[in-house]
């Protein structure tokens, strides 16, 4: 028998790491699925056919979140395609390194136009289109509590993701739209492989492992559940930031 599907999410970048365990996991819940992605067309195709292999419904879509143009027409197909939107996932992010002092201003404008920007013109698509009885969830990071030196155009960039999440809760009233921001710790995603690249001694993942008491790193996973969570059980929380680090300090 075929499954009909009549809820449908938005996931930003879908193709990799936190945003793909997501999309797999809502899939799994019974939402059609659209992955938005910067350029990674293999990773996207394969987060669509790992969805297609467990039976479920899911498309790639190739778009700048930054880029409104490019977001509205992402939100235009899917509403064509399946008729709306009731989910939608900010998952796509970067994240540029390097302590203010020695800061080239050109990553601090990458990780404000890809985090910020892109964050509000997905949320303002959001803000506009999502069915009552919807949910937004937007992906920030444990760091802006960590506040780790060497991290402050991404800390700077999350920490207003917060602020985001906050005010539009509070704008959609009477729609019954949830908003709310999730904040992981360390996760291991293509992310933080890049972080640790420069780590030959491991070190470094150690300590950072050793933050939690539960003694490792986050997984996709342990994030996804959360979002599930907010995004297709709970009603009643809005307007949070919700720290997911294992207890990391
Ligand atoms: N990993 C961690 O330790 C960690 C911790 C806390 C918070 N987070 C946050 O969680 C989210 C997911 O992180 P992750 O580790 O899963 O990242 P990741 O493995 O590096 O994947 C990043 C994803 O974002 C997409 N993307 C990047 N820029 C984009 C743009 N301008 N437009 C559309 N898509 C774009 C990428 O698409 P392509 O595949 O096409 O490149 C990819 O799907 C991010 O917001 C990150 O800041 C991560």
């Amino acid at each position: 028998m075929t499954q009909t599907i009549d809820k449908v999410a938005l996931v930003t970048g879908g193709s990799r790491g936190i945003g793909r365990q997501i999309s797999l996991d809502l899939s799994a819940r019974g939402y059609a699925v659209a992955i938005v992605y910067a350029g990674n067309t293999a990773a996207a195709e394969e987060s669509v056919a790992a969805i297609a292999s467990r039976g479920g419904t899911a498309r790639a879509i190739i778009a700048d979140i930054a880029d409104e143009a490019a977001v509205s027409a992402a939100f235009d197909a899917i509403e064509a395609d399946r008729g709306g939107v009731d989910v939608v996932i900010n998952a796509a992010g970067v994240m540029p390194l390097g302590r203010l002092a020695d800061l080239d201003l050109a990553e601090l404008d990458r990780a404000l136009r890809t985090n910020v920007r892109g964050t509000l013109v997905v949320d303002q698509q959001a803000a506009r289109r999502v069915r009552a009885g919807g949910s937004i969830v937007n992906l920030t990071s444990s760091v802006t509590r960590f506040r780790n030196p060497g991290n402050i155009a991404y800390i700077a960039s999350k920490a207003a993701i917060e602020g985001i999440t906050m005010v539009l809760a509070r704008e959609l009233r009477g729609r019954d739209i949830t908003v709310n921001a999730v904040a992981p710790g360390a996760i291991v995603t293509d992310m933080l492989s890049d972080f640790l690249a420069a780590d030959s001694s491991g070190e470094e993942r150690a300590r950072i492992s050793g933050q939690s008491p539960l003694e490792r790193l986050g997984t996709p996973e342990d994030v996804s559940e959360i979002v599930m969570f907010l995004a297709t059980e709970a009603r009643w929380i809005n307007g949070q930031v919700l720290f997911a680090n294992g207890g990391a300090i």
